[in-house]
């Protein structure tokens, strides 16, 4: 250990041996609150219509992933209550055990079939797909080598955990620069080792869109295996909204059930035999109880619906289309994004939290991100839209943003 970080640990242990861990827990909250950054827990009532109460006030909710406005559907809400009823509110195990339903069966083969793969798998969350998935597939035991990782700069935190679980320190190319990410295939052909490209089809924080063809090829072309994340994509996008990578042949894609479709849980689509070799190495899989019963038939019933959302889909693109326009129009900085995701990044974390609390004074849930989650210097208002939502709720956003970041200039 460094001497001077020895020290400082050391120091930090007798504090807490003297004062106790509250003590030093309280302390690292002050440093996080003089930062600004210490973020707390405020609970609310979710609605229907993309709408939320917090505070004891309805509010516009244009920070919830609900991009379909499938968590108050109907047939999500009855198939969760029957299944409930006829299997229970837990599932007991994992699915190694006695967890595994007979309808992951009949799920599973559905989701094959709209990812366009050979096979499918539910997991328990995105994250912990993420965090289980990768470890599995960068085991020095399967490739009999180290494998070379190259990962998209602006990755979700989950996919980092998986890199960090599995031992890799991935190559990281800037953001959405599939020409870097070339340039640093070429620079390591002469090392041994299979190589793993790691990204996103939608990025969560900037809502712009990979070009799925061209990373497939490079891909290819390097003889690389690829993973992506569809996490934002699944619902919304594609002709069938299974996400932008069916008809890529992509290796591992995984998506959640989260967002767009309206629950909770996760997938990842490959070939039978490595989704076979996943349920005997995921440790996400294997030693985690399965969904419960009411959240697969949530489940079972978004896969089902999907499909035909292609007008909801469509309502929801024309949302973000008319709302970035809108947002350049009155000269904010909505970034790289193409889907229905649309930040207006200020850059300064203060008055990113002060328009956020102008917002919701005036009705709007649009909560500020700031750094860890997003770079230093990149804080913005992250406005996650919905079908839900209606062209009043696009059109009161127009009105009211600009005049919020005006405010506070
Ligand atoms: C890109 C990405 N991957 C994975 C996840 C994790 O998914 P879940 O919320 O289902 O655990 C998220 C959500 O926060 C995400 O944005």
């Amino acid at each position: 250990m460094h001497a001077a970080f020895a020290t400082a640990a050391k120091t930090i242990y007798d504090h807490a041996l003297m004062h106790g861990l509250d003590a030093i827990a309280a302390a690292a909250l002050d440093r996080f609150a003089a930062a600004g950054r210490r973020r707390s827990l405020t609970p609310v009532e979710r609605l229907p219509g993309g709408r939320v109460r917090r505070h004891g006030r309805e509010l516009v909710d244009f920070s919830s992933n609900d991009y379909l406005g499938l968590s108050h559907h109907p047939a999500l809400i009855e198939r969760a209550r029957a299944w409930a009823a006829e299997f229970g509110t837990g599932a007991g195990a994992s699915r190694l055990v006695s967890g595994h339903l007979a309808a992951y069966q009949a799920v599973e083969a559905r989701i094959a079939r709209a990812k366009g793969t050979e096979a499918a798998l539910v997991l328990v969350s995105g994250w912990q797909a993420n965090a289980s998935l990768l470890p599995a597939l960068l085991d020095r035991d399967l490739w009999q080598a180290e494998p070379l990782v190259f990962a998209d700069r602006l990755i979700h935190a989950s996919l980092h955990a998986g890199l960090t679980l599995a031992g890799v320190r991935a190559r990281r190319y800037r953001h959405d620069d599939l020409d870097h990410l070339e340039a640093l295939l070429a620079a390591t052909a002469d090392q041994a080792g299979p190589r793993v490209i790691v990204s996103e089809t939608i990025f969560s924080m900037d809502g712009d869109v990979t070009d799925v063809a061209r990373l497939a090829a490079i891909a290819a072309r390097w003889n690389a295996v690829l993973y992506l994340d569809e996490a934002h994509a699944t619902g919304v996008m594609g002709e069938t909204g299974f996400g932008l990578t069916p008809g890529h042949g992509i290796d591992l894609a995984m998506g959640t059930f989260s967002k767009g479709m309206g629950s909770f849980g996760a997938y990842v689509g490959g070939s039978a035999v490595l989704c076979d070799y996943l349920v005997n190495r995921s440790s996400g899989l294997i030693y985690a109880t399965a969904l419960p019963p009411p959240v697969l038939g949530a489940i079972d019933a978004a896969v089902e619906l999907v499909p035909t959302l292609g007008a909801e889909r469509a309502r929801l693109a024309a949302h973000a289309a008319r709302l970035r326009a809108g947002f350049a129009a009155a000269g904010l900085d909505t970034g790289p994004s193409a889907s229905q995701i649309v930040p207006v990044i200020l850059g300064d974390e203060r008055r990113t939290l002060a328009v956020a609390a102008a917002l919701e004074q005036n009705g709007v849930l649009a909560v500020a991100i700031r750094p860890p989650t997003v770079p230093p210097g990149t804080s913005r208002i992250r406005f996650a839209l919905s079908a839900a939502h209606t062209e009043a709720d696009i059109d009161f956003l127009l009105e009211l943003v600009p005049r919020a970041v005006e405010e506070t200039r």
